[in-house]
């Protein structure tokens, strides 16, 4: 923290980390639960890129009271995770797995004999493949009322031991990578209006799960997880400002005007009309929407980005974004487009990490103010970190400095933006211990704590203590004092 600032971090700020059910539990076809579409998605991923199939990921269903233990060493006050769909209605509808509840249960009553409060996602991008297969997930609106039925019993069962649910994890990132998220059948990929449709029924489910929290957990509260990140324009040339603001309609607004005024960002929608993208609203759903009001929003942040105007001069196709799958700075395959609208771009004033996202800590204070003067909300960090390479050394050690750096300068942009009245209630960076990258494998490692596994060979999965593990309890013990 600056030396002129006398800010420090209040009493109870929830200092915590995250994890997402298909990323750690592994366990995938065990004990009653059966196949997620990420586990489809990830045998492909397997198959094509040699990332690590979901199936064991860190094995965190066998290893969880071992990495309680771990969480609660480091002192940390929260934990945010999700329940597995499939682990817990394996077919989607109907049946309940008493022994993929009875996990839940297990894990849920370790934290707080441990201390720590559980923050439950109901939903990060594991729909059960049996949906897929009866009518193809989230493309169809049949997904709303069995999402209810499953969101009904989740947050029955736990309502007297989690204060804090989150409903569906980063729908703002489903409709940019939806075939990452979500299994989309090669022969539908080129029908983008379907983007924003399963987002639109993810906006029914998000406000009956809402509804839902307020009717069933006393003194609950809810909000969303948006993966968020604020867009500069590349110059101040006019036509690039108005670029970075078409491109925050349209990436960020869409989202948060949905969870905050229960409505769609015009300037957003009318593009998408305009494209033919627009979703089919049926009479009563803005109703539902706007009936289903949040008490906090998750941000998860990783990075900043950059957009620039983008001539409608024929010559430019739509394209939805770009990704580096090897872990080589520059390797990105180009950039989301929108000719007439926006065109992202590379920053030319941050530094990247490995898979060329951009490493901007002043994005998270800009986000925060930003979001809150807004729209009034607390806000929650759901998710921020840096994915790197790790090396385990042959001692056992992991020295990760890097990671230090960038969790230290985002938790002190985090207390500026604080200092400047801007309240925030947790911080859960990504990730408690190593996982399943969505987009890279195992190779790229977020966690505090290492697990030793290669994409190719679970091992053990045997846990080691990062130096970030050591770190980060002693600023948990100082509360967040830099
Ligand atoms: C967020 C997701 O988008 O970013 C996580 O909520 C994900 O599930 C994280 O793991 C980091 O992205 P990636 O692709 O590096 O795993």
């Amino acid at each position: 923290m600056a030396a002129d600032r006398t800010f420090s971090f209040p009493e109870g700020f929830l200092w915590g980390a995250s994890t997402s059910a298909y990323q750690v539990e592994g366990a995938a076809l065990e004990d009653g639960k059966k196949a997620s579409q990420q586990d489809i998605i990830n045998q492909d991923n397997y198959r094509t890129r040699g990332f690590a199939t979901a199936e064991v990921t860190s094995d965190h269903y066998h290893h969880f009271r071992e990495d309680v233990a771990l969480m609660a060493e480091m002192g940390l006050k929260a934990y945010r995770f999700s329940m597995a769909w499939s682990r817990i209605i394996p077919n989607g509808t109907g049946e309940v797995n008493p022994k993929g509840l009875q996990f839940y249960h297990d894990l849920v009553d370790e934290l707080l004999a441990h201390g720590i409060e559980p923050i439950v996602t109901l939903y990060h991008y594991d729909l059960p493949w049996a949906l897929v297969e009866r009518y193809g997930g989230w493309i169809s609106r049949q997904v709303v009322d069995d999402f209810e039925a499953y969101a009904r019993l989740v947050i029955s069962e736990f309502k007297d031991q989690v204060k804090y649910w989150t409903t569906i994890n980063e729908q703002s990132i489903i409709v940019q990578y939806w075939t990452q998220k979500c299994f989309i059948p090669e022969e539908l990929r080129e029908n983008n209006q379907l983007r924003y449709q399963i987002n639109h029924h993810m906006n029914l489910a998000h406000a009956v799960a809402c509804n839902l929290v307020h009717e069933l957990v006393p003194g609950g509260m809810v909000g969303s997880v948006i993966g968020y990140s604020p867009i500069y324009p590349l110059t101040s040339r006019p036509e690039d400002v108005m670029a970075a603001q078409n491109a925050h309609d349209l990436r960020n607004g869409y989202y948060l005007d949905i969870y905050f005024k229960g409505a769609y960002t015009v300037s957003a929608l009318s593009y998408l009309k305009r494209h033919g993208l627009a979703p089919v609203i049926e009479p009563g759903d803005m109703e539902l929407i706007a009936s289903g009001t949040s008490d906090f929003l998750g941000i998860n942040y990783y990075a900043s980005e950059c957009a620039k105007a983008c001539p409608d001069d024929g010559t430019r196709e739509m394209r939805w974004n770009g990704v580096n799958l090897t872990g080589k700075k520059g390797d990105i395959n180009g950039f989301e487009t929108h000719p007439g609208f926006y065109e992202m771009c590379e920053n030319p004033n941050v530094d990247t990490n490995d898979w060329d996202w951009a490493i901007d800590p002043t994005g998270l204070e800009y986000l925060l103010r930003d979001i809150y003067m807004r729209y009034g909300k607390p806000l929650m960090i759901c998710e921020n970190g840096l994915g790197a390479f790790d090396e385990l050394t042959p001692d056992g050690h992991v020295h990760d400095p890097y990671r230090i750096d960038y969790l230290e300068k985002h938790i002190e942009a985090m207390g500026r933006a604080m200092d400047y009245g801007v309240p925030v209630i947790a911080y859960c960076p990504w990730s408690a211990l190593d996982l399943l990258s969505t987009s890279n494998g195992v190779k790229k490692r977020y966690g505090f704590i290492y697990v030793d596994r290669t994409d190719d060979d679970p091992r053990e999965c045997r846990r080691y203590r990062k130096d970030s593990f050591a770190w980060y309890k002693d600023l948990i013990a100082r509360n967040g004092q830099l």
